[in-house]
């Protein structure tokens, strides 16, 4: 790695630090989740960071002032090096946080985790019924593992943290998936509703809910939100709606470059999982320093600031907060990552997520009717 590279600093802009580094070690994974956030084309991605290019990057991070590490993938337990790469970052002195599916995990690596100082686990499950789960992620064993990982998680001492993507196949079960994590003890859940990023963006008409099917999984959370507060029990749901029902767009990564640094298995810097898809060229740890990657180059300062913005988000009085929404899904939806996200009912491409809430009213279908996320499939989209 060294320091080289031209600068599009833009002049009076000082970003502040990447505090939020997501190391996104490998894109394998022995599931195949039609919601994946991962790209389209990972098949095309094989040569992944080494330990000791990793360890590099989390120092020069860390030095830059980054302060969490999100270990996520893929499958991060892949990388038979995990323990190693925990230990350096906790060394350095980053928070961290292993994102999985529970599937690789053991006893004996959650220990070496722990002794390593892991500070918390993200356990994801693809639905409450076995069967449905086990659709989902494409394994016959992955629900009977996740709850055995889950419960193993919370015999070590950790925080009981779930992950429940929600989509139109399973939200109608959200009761069950609830009264599943409080079997669990759950401490935290997200109930996150799919978004259409990577593989889900292309399952989008298979996936989206009905408003009437969110309508009612909101109620019922809220539900047995009141009931919890009411009995002081500890455990936390939260909610996330898919922003195809909002009409304002969310202020994604908290504004372009502003907090969030992505590392991809090869070492491409992005400043979210989802923006390799955009016509930018994104600078690689291998090449230049995370300093230079995060002040200098063309593809972090392309959307700082709010000189970049078109109209009609330049004269509107709500850019501070949301920055526009989503460089990604504006890219998607219109061609342009420039424009105003299309989520937002300002926005002259509003048009496009009120015709996808019109077809998610429509007859769902079926499971099988889903392009899952795996290498052969990747391949056949790469047509190689
Ligand atoms: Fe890339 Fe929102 S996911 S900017």
């Amino acid at each position: 790695m060294n320091g080289s590279g031209s600068s599009f600093a833009k002049p009076g802009f000082e970003p502040g630090p990447p505090l939020w580094l997501l190391a996104e070690l490998t894109y394998r994974c022995p599931l195949q989740c039609p919601y994946c956030s991962n790209p389209l084309d990972f098949a095309r991605s094989h040569d992944e960071l080494s330990t000791a290019e990793w360890i590099e990057v989390f120092r020069q991070a860390r030095e830059m002032g980054a302060a969490q590490l999100g270990f996520s993938g893929g499958e991060p337990l892949v990388r038979q090096d995990l323990a190693e790469l925990i230990k350096a970052a906790r060394d350095l002195g980053y928070y961290t946080n292993l994102i999985t599916s529970g599937i690789g995990l053991t006893e004996e690596k959650i220990a070496s985790f722990a002794d390593a100082g892991l500070d918390h686990i993200q356990i994801s499950f693809q639905a409450a019924d076995e069967e449905v789960n086990n659709l989902l992620a494409g394994s016959k064993k992955a629900f009977a593992q996740k709850l055995a990982m889950a419960r193993a998680v919370k015999a070590h001492g950790y925080p009981m943290v779930l992950n429940f993507v929600t989509h139109r196949h399973n939200i109608d079960n959200i009761d069950r998936i609830i009264q599943l994590c409080l079997e669990l003890e759950a401490d935290f859940v997200e109930l996150a509703t799919c978004q259409f990023y990577g593989w889900a963006e292309l399952n989008r008409a298979g996936l989206l809910p009905s408003k009437e099917q969110l309508v009612r999984a909101e109620r019922i959370t809220n539900e047995w939100r009141d009931k919890l507060a009411a009995e002081n029990h500890p455990c936390k749901l939260i909610f996330v709606t898919p922003d195809y029902y909002e009409e304002r767009p969310k202020g994604c990564m908290n504004g372009w470059g502003n907090l969030f640094l992505d590392i991809t298995p090869d070492g491409t810097a992005l400043p979210c999982h989802s923006a390799r898809q955009l016509p930018i060229t994104f600078p690689n740890v291998r090449e230049q320093s995370i300093e230079q990657i995060w002040k200098h180059s063309m593809g972090f300062n392309k959307f700082r600031g709010f000189d970049w913005m078109p109209e009609p988000c330049q004269s509107c009085d709500e850019k501070e907060k949301d920055f526009g929404g989503c460089r990604c899904q504006a890219f998607m939806l219109t061609g342009d990552a420039a424009n105003a996200d299309p989520v937002c009912s300002k926005s002259a491409h509003h048009d496009k997520i009120l015709a996808a809430r019109i077809e998610a009213e429509q007859a769902p279908r079926g499971l099988d009717e889903l392009t899952f996320r795996n290498e052969k499939a990747s391949k056949l989209i790469l047509k190689v």
